[in-house]
């Protein structure tokens, strides 16, 4: 048995111009120290995929499917549930670290609330695990940090007290939903170096959401690119990386710096922009931009294949062939 296993997930919004579907039929599967990464551009449906298993979706969505965490259903389950999965089993990181420290908060009180709180601990005890995560998570004079406030610390620390604070419980599930964009290059090293030890140490699986493919590369063993809330390609990241095999990961991937090649050439982009989801042409998503349409892509969507190596993807061309018409120059 999988720790999580997505199957057919499906987030639907009410919005006052119709319904938009803004992740449809999602299969994936995560082991427990595994890491996934979720790659795709802004407005794929990433976050709402995360928010989905995590039971914090927007009021006028709606999930479908099942996401069974060690086999249970987790989808739509009533809020106390929810509550204590969230504390004890599956945590999230986000974006921006303030939304979930409270700014009047010292930052040791909110550390030793939630150990207090969700595993019983006394306060000395509280105080003492507290100092150890944040040691674990490399903060420098951690016992002088307790005594602080948010706004005291710098983006990346604030960024290590929200990785302390979910990694606390010792969740089986980490979900970091591009926990380093707000940050500078060496800051994300230090924390993609600090998350790769702490999914050693605690054995914690991670999905990684993230626009860089660079992040990937260094932590992740599963990859699943999305594009207009669907699987494009979803595999292994070596296969994914070495041969992929839908012209939006090919995109993807020829858009990344390399060490390795002339870097006073401009990269290659994909031109264009995602569709709007509310008028999401008949056929596949990716149509309009994609360097290999023919006139079948107009006319209906590909479906999601399984490969012998077991990669999903959802092309009508067969990997060979992209490779045979330059996909992968
Ligand atoms: N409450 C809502 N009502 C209607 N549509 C919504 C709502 N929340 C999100 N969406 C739509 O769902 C789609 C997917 O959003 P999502 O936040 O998952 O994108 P993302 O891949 O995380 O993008 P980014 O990289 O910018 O964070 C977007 O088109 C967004 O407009
Ligand atoms: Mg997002």
């Amino acid at each position: 048995m999988s720790l999580l296993e997505v199957k057919d997930l499906q987030v639907r919004f009410d919005t006052p111009d119709g319904e938009v579907t803004a992740v449809n039929n999602l299969n994936f599967s995560l082991e427990a120290g595994q890491t996934l990464g979720i790659v795709g551009e802004s407005g794929s449906g990433k976050s709402q995929t995360a928010f989905s298993i995590m039971g914090l979706l927007a009021k006028n969505g709606k999930t479908y499917g099942e996401a069974l965490f060690e086999g249970k259903q987790v989808l739509n389950l009533p809020e106390k549930e929810l509550n204590k999965i969230r504390a004890e089993k599956i945590s999230m990181i986000f974006q921006d670290p303030m939304t979930s420290l409270n700014p009047y908060m010292k930052v040791g009180k909110q550390l030793m609330e939630v150990l207090m709180l969700h595993k019983g601990m006394g306060k000395e005890e509280a105080y003492k695990e507290s100092i150890r995560m944040l040691d674990a998570v490399k903060m420098p004079e951690s016992k002088k940090r307790m005594d602080m406030y948010p706004h005291e610390f710098s983006g990346g620390m604030r960024q290590r007290v929200m990785i302390a604070m979910a990694l606390m419980c010792r969740p089986k599930l980490l979900i970091a939903d591009e926990p380093t964009t707000a940050l500078d290059v060496t800051v994300q090293a230090q924390i993609m170096e600090l998350l790769n030890e702490l999914k050693r140490d605690f054995n914690t699986a991670i999905i990684m959401i993230t626009h860089d493919l660079g992040v990937v590369a260094g932590i992740c063993d599963k990859v699943l690119v999305m594009y207009a809330g669907r699987t494009m390609e979803y595999g292994t990241t070596n296969d994914i990386f070495y041969k992929p095999s839908h012209p939006y990961s090919i995109g993807l991937l020829e858009s990344i710096p390399r060490l390795d090649t002339d870097d006073t050439q401009a990269l290659p982009t994909i031109p264009g922009n995602p569709p709007n989801l509310m008028s999401l042409p008949v056929g596949c998503p990716f149509q309009e931009r994609c360097p290999h349409v023919m006139d079948k892509c107009r006319q209906e969507a590909p479906a999601l294949d399984v490969l012998a190596d077991k990669r999903q993807r959802a092309c009508f061309w067969t990997p060979d062939e992209l490779i045979a018409t330059g996909g992968n120059a």
